[in-house]
């Protein structure tokens, strides 16, 4: 799917799941690899950046299988994957550099795993990756003890594995994947390892360290891992919908008239869903039922219908709370009376793409009214779209945003560069199109 073709839509209806998150898949594989005995992972991600993190476990010695399935399975439902755990010190130095291609996730938290090592290895990846900032973790281990040479402030990463020393860190950004990447370092520390974040960022590592046995205490943005004799307990998790993939069809089901669509068994851990409070804010029509818990982790159901949207601020805490949701809801905003402003997002200039960049140039290319600040953007609304031809700047959920906008934009959007919506999302277009979507 090198292009994506959407257009003007009839109203979305359905009840549907969307695949799992993506972030508790990557700390199942990684911490999975890490515990004493066997794991089982139903409802993983197979996504390219999830698959990253499997490959390169692999390459560390990981023995990661697929459970035997006797029954027909329901169409996008994946086998349960079974992690054959090597304990802490079990992981074997790998004979080639680690490749995490895209995926920021794979190669800052290995980055923590792989400093405390008896071994040194090398994490690379697709140039769009090594791009992104590494500072933000080497800098921390190094405090640590590690021994880390980065290639100015990037990837690739020459990591020699070190006896790490406890450290209290004080985090400059809100990033979970710089706090995962400390915790994960510091199940190899000689003392306390204490991570003091200045915003809520989501906090699935800490929820899976606990379910392991870890010795992890949380006092609002404080973690304190403590090193423990005990080994790692293996996982038995069912991994929830993602929220950030449901955030799509969301938007979408808001903006389409007269469109009626539940999402199941979704993630709504409140470090996620900072996107449902400001489209709730905004005058959406969303509505949360059956809450229950799946894997330590609170899910529900989703019910969303069309509605009239208005503008909104955005800033502070709930900027941490919806970090990858920008993108979809700048196309909310598109479409809603008066002003949205997102501020306190700088974040975003570092992601897949420099999302502040990005979404200003192609929802201008569509006929926004949209305009950048340093760190966020200013939106004026109701607009109308017009199809026409725009990239995703190989950012996936700039994608699956465009894909959004084409739905109500007038004319055929057509999308190119859209193979990277699998790194998040396999699926996408044949979920959009059971709803009723027309797209190809
Ligand atoms: C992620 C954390 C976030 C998010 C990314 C996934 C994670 O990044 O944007 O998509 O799984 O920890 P930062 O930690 O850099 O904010």
């Amino acid at each position: 799917m090198p292009r994506l073709i959407i257009r003007p839509n009839k109203p979305l209806r359905g009840h549907i799941r969307v695949p799992g998150d993506k972030s508790i898949s990557h700390r199942a594989l990684l911490l999975g690899a890490l515990a004493h005995g066997t794991s089982r992972i139903s409802g993983f991600l197979p996504s390219g950046d999830c698959l990253a993190s499997l490959t390169c476990l692999q390459a560390l010695g990981v023995e990661i299988t697929h459970v035997p399935v006797s029954a027909p399975r329901k169409e996008g439902e994946h086998p349960a994957l079974v992690v054959h755990g090597r304990g802490l010190y079990g992981l074997r130095a790998p004979s080639a550099p680690l490749n995490c291609v895209r995926s920021g996730t794979t190669m800052r938290l290995l980055t923590g795993i792989l400093a405390g090592q008896p071994f040194q290895s090398i994490l690379t990846g697709d140039p769009q990756l090594l791009r992104r900032p590494m500072r933000r973790v080497v800098e921390p281990l190094r405090r640590m003890g590690a021994e880390i040479r980065d290639t100015d402030g990037h990837a690739p990463l020459t990591i020699r594995g070190q006896q790490l020393r406890g450290c209290d860190h004080s985090l400059p950004v809100p990033s979970a994947q710089v706090k995962s990447a400390l915790l994960l370092a510091g199940l190899y520390a000689d003392g306390p390892t204490v991570v003091r974040q200045p915003g809520p960022a989501r906090d699935h590592t800490e929820r899976m360290l606990t379910a392991m046995g870890a010795s992890i205490a949380v006092n609002d943005l404080t973690v304190i891992l403590s090193p423990s004799s005990l080994p790692l307990s293996p996982l038995s998790i069912t991994i929830p919908g993602d929220f950030s993939s449901a955030a799509f069809l969301l938007v979408a089901a808001t903006l389409v008239p007269g469109s009626e669509v539940t999402v199941e068994n979704v993630g709504v851990n409140p470090t996620r869903t900072g996107l449902l409070d400001v489209l709730q804010a905004m005058g959406a029509d969303i509505a949360l039922s059956h809450a229950g818990e799946q894997g330590n982790e609170p899910v529900a159901e989703v019910t969303v219908r069309s509605s009239e949207l208005r503008g909104v601020q955005v800033s502070g805490d709930t900027v941490v709370r919806m970090i990858d949701e920008f993108p979809v809801l700048a196309v909310a905003a598109t479409q809603s009376h008066g002003t949205t402003t997102v501020r306190d997002a700088a974040e975003l200039r570092v992601k897949e793409s420099d999302r502040i960049a990005t979404v200003v140039a192609e929802l201008r290319a569509l006929g926004a009214r949209i305009e950048p600040l340093p760190d966020g953007f200013l939106i004026e609304g109701p607009t109308p779209l017009y199809g026409t031809g725009v990239d995703s700047h190989n950012d996936h959920r700039l994608a699956m945003a465009l894909a959004v906008a084409g739905l109500i934009a007038e004319g055929e959007t057509v999308i190119e560069n859209a193979e990277c919506i699998e790194d998040s999302f396999p699926g996408f277009a044949s979920l959009m199109r059971s709803l009723g979507a027309t797209c190809d």
